[in-house]
């Protein structure tokens, strides 16, 4: 084609982009394994790795798959796991009974990756819904209309505790009552776990993109027909300024590393916490985030690998120091 129209310009800014070298040489976001926590979910003595269909590529693993699977993400140079247990719905009860189990699935786990796997940091959530029968984060109240927040906390802290001892290098309170980050770091420091670390989900919204993950620890369901809603104690998706007093909260109650969740429709939220705080800031990239990924390259709409890459960039792009991610084996493989 004829090029009949010259513009004269001090500054091309397409000349950094002219080749892969020059891109490379400006890049300034790069994604590596050590950024990476994978989020796994452990439920009791399976023979094989149990499939969860709302989330393709993501199995549900007794025990010793679990302890390989935490082999094979430190080889690759994946630093941490967050465990979540998934219970026999039999031993589910309204006051979350299990949790305060010292013999609990979960706990039995730590003490089995701790063992085979020393190097790799250990999270646990510290939360009842996965022990509860109507899947809440807390006990309800006696009216039952709404979660009982400071018996629920007194809870939190005897579960800590327990997860410290078994081995949890950070305990992770994710169910958002008030006052639980202080409460669980006396509660750890009087039992003498003062090396027990606390990353808090201390932005965690009442998101609509968690239901893979309730599918996949089955607490998705309501006891009875009361529909299951958090909106008492998770954040408004609406809410920016409430989201920066959280993290401001939980890091004056003791908080080590404060988290961001859901990730990738929080953004702005990631860079606004991680300005206003100089603690390390966790970012989760939920199982909606993951399914729908998958669900559009299902469809041949969205190419996975890409997407995969680019979601995960923007998180640490936005501010993000690690991201919880269901892509963490996956993306450590390749960026190695
Ligand atoms: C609950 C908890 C949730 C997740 C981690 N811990 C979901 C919820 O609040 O129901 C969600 C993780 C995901 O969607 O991947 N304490």
């Amino acid at each position: 084609m004829a090029e009949f129209f010259k513009l004269s310009l001090t500054q091309r800014p397409r000349r950094l982009r002219r080749t892969a070298s020059r891109r490379a040489m400006v890049e300034e976001t790069i994604l590596r394994p050590a950024d990476f926590i994978a989020p796994l979910f452990v439920v009791e003595g399976r023979a094989a790795p149990d499939p969860i269909k709302s989330m393709p590529g993501v199995f549900r693993l007794g025990i010793t798959d679990l302890v390989k699977e935490c082999r094979a993400l430190a080889k690759l140079g994946v630093p941490a796991v967050a465990l979540f247990p998934k219970l026999d719905p039999k031993l589910k009860d309204e006051e979350g009974s299990q949790a305060l189990n010292e013999d609990a699935l979960v706990l039995r786990a730590v003490r089995a990756v701790k063992k085979a796997v020393p190097e790799l940091t250990i999270l646990t959530d510290v939360a009842l819904d996965p022990y509860t029968s109507h899947g809440h984060d807390g006990v309800l109240t006696v009216a039952g209309d709404d979660v009982a927040n400071d018996h629920t906390v007194g809870l939190l802290t005897r579960m800590a505790v327990l997860q410290a001892k078994a081995g949890v290098d950070f305990v992770a309170p994710s169910d958002m009552m008030d006052g639980r980050v202080g409460a669980i770091r006396q509660a750890l420091d009087a039992a003498g776990y003062t090396d027990t670390g606390i990353m808090a989900y201390s932005a965690k919204f009442n998101s609509a993109y968690y239901g893979p993950f309730r599918d996949a620890v089955g607490s998705a369901q309501a006891a009875g027909t009361r529909l299951l809603s958090k909106a008492t104690y998770q954040l408004n998706p609406a809410n920016r300024r409430e989201a920066i007093s959280e993290v401001l909260l939980d890091e004056a109650e003791g908080a080590d590393i404060v988290m961001v969740k859901p990730a990738g429709l929080y953004l702005d939220i990631i860079r606004d916490v991680r300005e206003v705080t100089r603690k390390p800031v966790a970012a989760y990239q939920i199982s909606g985030e993951y399914s729908q990924i998958h669900a559009a390259a299902q469809l041949g709409w969205l190419d996975l690998a890409r997407c995969r890459h680019e979601s995960l960039l923007a998180i640490k792009r936005a501010g993000a120091d690690m991201i919880l991610t269901y892509f963490a084996r996956e993306m450590a493989a390749l960026l190695r």
